[in-house]
């Protein structure tokens, strides 16, 4: 039974994907911040028949992490997807605070390697294990927008960071999706967004099935077009 790791599981595309791949038989490790705080996560993992599991896992806290990878044990994980990730602040280049901006990078780019190395025995086990993050168009140097510049920055350099990763982790046969949501209604989005976020998670879950040694470390969007750098 396929066993997934999903980062930022309590709202939004996280708990989307979570919902929509145990709907599907597979084992999810649904990862939070706060787990007495995640409600609809958790009457989603009371009604799941023990296929979602909640566990706490803060990716900008490094001993959060080695303690949610200490609490997972030696258990195989087929399918990492690093989904947290925070917008900060509406500011340009020339206005950004410093404070934002690190807090945007550690959260949305150092975040998901640590998530990453942290969980590699787990993904080792699994044996040809993937690795998702979800990026954005907003990472990409053809994004005009000038505004929201720590988030957009934060997700050029996790495009980067998993892009060399897919190459390192090639000799082993763990694959690197880098993936693109699309535009979606959740907290981060807003309601004015093309997306419904079932549309995004399905896409996705669907990107990430096919992804393989062809594509590691390609940027797709949730529809399988390319996501340019
Ligand atoms: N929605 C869009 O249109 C869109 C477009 C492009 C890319 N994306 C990307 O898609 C991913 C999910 O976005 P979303 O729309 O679902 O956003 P969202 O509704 O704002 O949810 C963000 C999730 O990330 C979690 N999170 C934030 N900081 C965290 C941390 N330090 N540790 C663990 N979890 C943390 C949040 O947890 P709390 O509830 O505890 O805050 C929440 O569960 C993000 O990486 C985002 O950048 C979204």
């Amino acid at each position: 039974m396929t066993t997934y790791l999903i980062t930022g599981a309590n709202r939004g595309i996280g708990l989307e994907l979570t919902r929509q791949a145990a709907a599907s038989g597979a084992n999810v490790i649904a990862a939070v911040r706060d787990p007495s705080k995640a409600s609809e996560l958790n009457a989603l993992a009371a009604s799941s028949s023990g296929l979602v599991e909640v566990i706490a896992l803060d990716v900008a806290d490094a001993a959060s992490i080695d303690a949610a990878q200490a609490k997972v044990g030696a258990r195989p994980i087929d399918v990492l997807v690093n989904n947290a990730g925070v917008m900060g602040k509406a500011q340009t280049v020339l206005d950004m605070e410093a404070e934002d901006f690190l807090e945007v990078m550690q959260v949305n780019a150092l975040g998901p390697v640590l998530v990453s190395r942290t969980f590699l025995p787990n993904l080792r086990a699994a044996g040809h294990a993937k690795i998702a993050v979800i990026s954005s168009l907003m990472g990409s140097f053809t994004y005009p927008g000038a505004s929201h510049i720590a988030y957009s920055t934060s997700k050029t350099a996790v495009n980067r960071l998993f892009h060399a990763l897919a190459r390192e982790l090639a000799p082993e046969h763990i694959h690197v999706a880098i993936l693109s949501p699309g535009w979606v209604r959740t907290d981060m989005g807003g309601p004015n967004a093309t997306l419904d976020v079932r549309d995004s998670a399905k896409g996705l879950l669907r990107m990430i099935a096919a992804t393989d040694a062809g594509n590691s470390g390609t940027g797709r969007n949730y529809a399988g077009d390319p996501l340019h750098w």
